[in-house]
């Protein structure tokens, strides 16, 4: 599990992709390698790289791409019969309403981006670990 993995609270550089979370499905893999690319970013205002970008506008971006992202898998899933539709978009659901309790946390606690930032870590990788592999293999079987 990667929560028991990265809890701890010292500086963490976000992980690069690797094979190993590839699911083979060309759109799903685009998208979760731009989500990474969106966790760097909150890495990089954590550790004063970016100076002029706020974490008010990366939050913006991961929200709306979470939705876009998570909306993409759901219509995958409609349109290939995957028998796991019904949980898979309830743990859509319970990860889209965490990561708005994460950011209203940010709002009263500023100080907490490491935290915000172990948090998407964990939330991107056993999302794909765990959910997104079981769907890859329902769509590489029927497409
Ligand atoms: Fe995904």
């Amino acid at each position: 599990m990667v929560n028991q993995i990265m809890s701890s609270k010292e500086n963490l550089m976000t992980p690069k992709w690797e094979m190993k979370y590839e699911t083979g499905i060309f759109e799903i893999d685009l998208q979760h390698k731009n989500f990474l690319a969106l966790i760097k970013k909150v890495e990089l205002i954590e550790t004063g790289i970016l100076k002029q970008m706020t974490i008010d506008d990366v939050l913006e971006e991961i929200i709306f791409y979470a939705r876009f992202h998570f909306r993409s898998e759901e219509n995958l899933m409609k349109e290939f019969n995957y028998p796991e539709l019904a949980q898979h978009t309830e743990k859509h659901k319970l990860l889209s309403n965490n990561l708005l309790q994460e950011v209203s946390n940010l709002m009263v606690h500023p100080d907490d981006i490491a935290h915000l930032h172990h948090y998407l870590i964990n939330w991107l990788l056993d999302h794909i670990l765990e959910e997104d592999k079981k769907l890859s293999s329902h769509l590489k079987n029927v497409i």
